[in-house]
C-alpha cells in the first residue's frame, strides 16, 4: 500500500453496479477513487452519478476523479493499490487485462474483479502473475432506469477471495492485511463485504441462477422470471440447468456449493424466485433486448468446457449455449 494511508483505487466500469461499490469505498475518505469512463466523461465530470438508494439515501456522487482512460489516470504518476474492474465479461470481444496495462505495477496493484461467470480471472493470472488478482461476486440490487441516474435497493453485497494464491509471487500477509482493510471501509459505508477461502464455489454458486434464467429468458424469446416459472416444461428446463451448473460446480471445486439466503438446491432457487414479489428481467433478457452483446461465454461457453474436462455431460447447457448464441449472431450482425 502506499505511504500515506489513503487507499487509491481505479475503477473500471461504472455502470449501475460499479457506480455504487465505488461510492461506498469513497465515503469516509479513507480511499481516494478515481473512476474511467470512455463513453461519457463530460456528464460524470460535471455531473456526477445520481444515486436513489434505499440503503444509503439519494445522493449525487462525485468521484474523486473521473478520467478518459487508464492512460490518463496515471499520467499524474499516481500508483494504484487497487484496480476495481466492473465491466461486463465479453472475452470475445474485449480483453480488459489489456487495457489495465498502464495502471499495473507489479505487486504493488491488487486487481478486484467484480464480475460475473467463470474463468474470468484467467486473463489477468497470465498477463500479471506478479499481482494479487481478488476475484469477486456481488450481489446488489441495481439498476439504471435512465442514463446517469442509478437505482439501488437495500442490499449491496461482495464475497472476495484471493485466486491461485497457492503459488503467490507476492507476500499473501501483506495482500491480506490490505484487502481487509478495503473491505472494512465498505462494511462501515453499508456494503456486506467477506473475505472468503474458496470463491470459486462461490461463483458457481450464482452461476445457478445465471446460467439458468438469464439464459432461458432470452431463447424464450424475452420472458421474464414469472412468465417462465408458470410453463412447466420452461421451469423443468430451469430446473435442469441449474441441476448441471451444481454438478459441473460441485466436481469442479471438490466441495458442496455454498448456502447462500437459504438456497441450497435448484428446487430452493426456484421456490426463492416463485415468491418475488415483482418478477425480474434477467440482465442478459435487457441485453438482448438493447440488442447488445450478451456474456454468454463466462456464463456458459466456460462452465461447459470446464464440464468436458471433467467428463461431465451437460446437454441442457450446451443446446442453450448454441441458442444463445445463434440469436445473439443475428442481431449483432445485423447490427453493422
Ligand atoms: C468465443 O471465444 C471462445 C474461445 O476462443 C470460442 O470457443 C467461442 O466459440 C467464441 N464465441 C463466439 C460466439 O464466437
Ligand atoms: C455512462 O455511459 C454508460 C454506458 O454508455 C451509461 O450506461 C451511463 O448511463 C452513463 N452514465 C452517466 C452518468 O451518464
Ligand atoms: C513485492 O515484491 C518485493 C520484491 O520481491 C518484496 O520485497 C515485497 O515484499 C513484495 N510486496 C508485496 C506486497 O507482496
Ligand atoms: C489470508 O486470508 C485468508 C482468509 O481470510 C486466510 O485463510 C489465509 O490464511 C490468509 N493468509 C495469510 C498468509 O495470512
Ligand atoms: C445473475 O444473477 C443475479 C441473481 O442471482 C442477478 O441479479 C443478476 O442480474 C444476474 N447477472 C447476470 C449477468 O446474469
Ligand atoms: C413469454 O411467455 C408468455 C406466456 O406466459 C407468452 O405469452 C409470451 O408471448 C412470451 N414471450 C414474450 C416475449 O413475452
Amino acid at each position: 500500500m502506499s505511504s500515506d494511508a489513503t487507499i487509491k483505487v481505479l475503477l473500471l466500469g461504472a455502470g449501475a453496479l460499479g457506480s455504487i461499490f465505488a461510492w461506498r469505498l469513497q465515503e469516509g475518505d479513507k480511499a481516494k477513487v478515481t473512476v474511467v469512463c470512455r463513453s461519457n466523461y463530460s456528464i460524470v465530470k460535471s455531473r456526477g452519478f445520481s444515486i436513489v438508494s434505499e440503503a444509503y439515501g439519494k445522493h449525487t456522487y462525485h468521484p474523486n476523479k473521473v478520467v478518459r482512460s487508464v492512460e490518463d489516470a496515471v499520467s499524474d504518476g499516481t500508483v494504484y493499490d487497487f484496480i476495481i474492474v466492473c465491466t461486463k465479461a465479453l472475452p470475445n470481444l474485449s480483453d480488459d487485462s489489456e487495457m489495465i496495462v498502464p495502471a499495473v505495477n507489479g505487486n504493488k496493484t491488487t486487481i478486484i474483479l467484480i464480475q460475473n461467470g467463470i474463468g474470468i480471472e484467467k486473463a489477468f493470472c497470465v498477463r500479471f502473475p506478479e499481482s494479487p488478482i481478488v476475484s469477486a461476486v456481488a450481489y446488489i440490487d441495481v439498476s439504471q432506469p435512465s442514463d446517469g441516474v442509478i437505482e439501488h435497493g437495500s442490499n449491496a453485497m461482495l464475497l472476495m477471495g484471493l485466486c491461485a494464491s497457492e503459488n503467490a509471487n507476492y507476500d499473501t500477509a501483506a495482500v491480506n492485511k490490505s484487502l481487509q482493510s478495503v473491505s472494512g471501509i465498505w462494511n462501515d459505508n453499508g456494503a456486506t463485504c467477506t473475505i472468503v477461502e474458496n470463491i470459486q464455489r462461490f461463483r458457481w454458486l450464482k452461476l445457478v441462477w445465471n446460467a439458468s434464467f438469464n439464459t432461458v429468458s432470452v431463447v424464450s424469446g424475452g420472458n421474464d422470471t414469472r412468465q417462465m416459472l408458470a410453463d412447466p416444461y420452461c421451469k423443468g428446463l430451469i430446473r435442469n440447468l441449474m441441476t448441471e451448473v451444481y454438478k459441473i460446480g460441485e466436481a469442479a471445486t471438490g466441495e458442496p456449493l455454498p448456502v447462500l439466503l437459504g438456497a441450497d438446491s435448484p428446487d430452493a432457487f426456484i421456490a426463492s424466485t416463485e415468491a418475488n414479489k415483482t418478477p425480474v428481467c434477467p440482465s442478459m433478457l435487457m441485453d438482448f433486448r438493447a440488442r447488445r452483446p450478451m456474456e454468454h461465454e463466462v456464463i456458459l461457453k466456460r462452465p461447459l468446457d470446464v464440464a468436458k474436462r471433467l467428463g461431465i455431460h451437460a446437454p441442457y447447457m450446451e443446446a442453450v449455449y448454441a441458442l444463445v448464441v445463434m440469436v445473439e449472431k443475428g442481431y449483432l450482425s445485423s447490427r453493422l
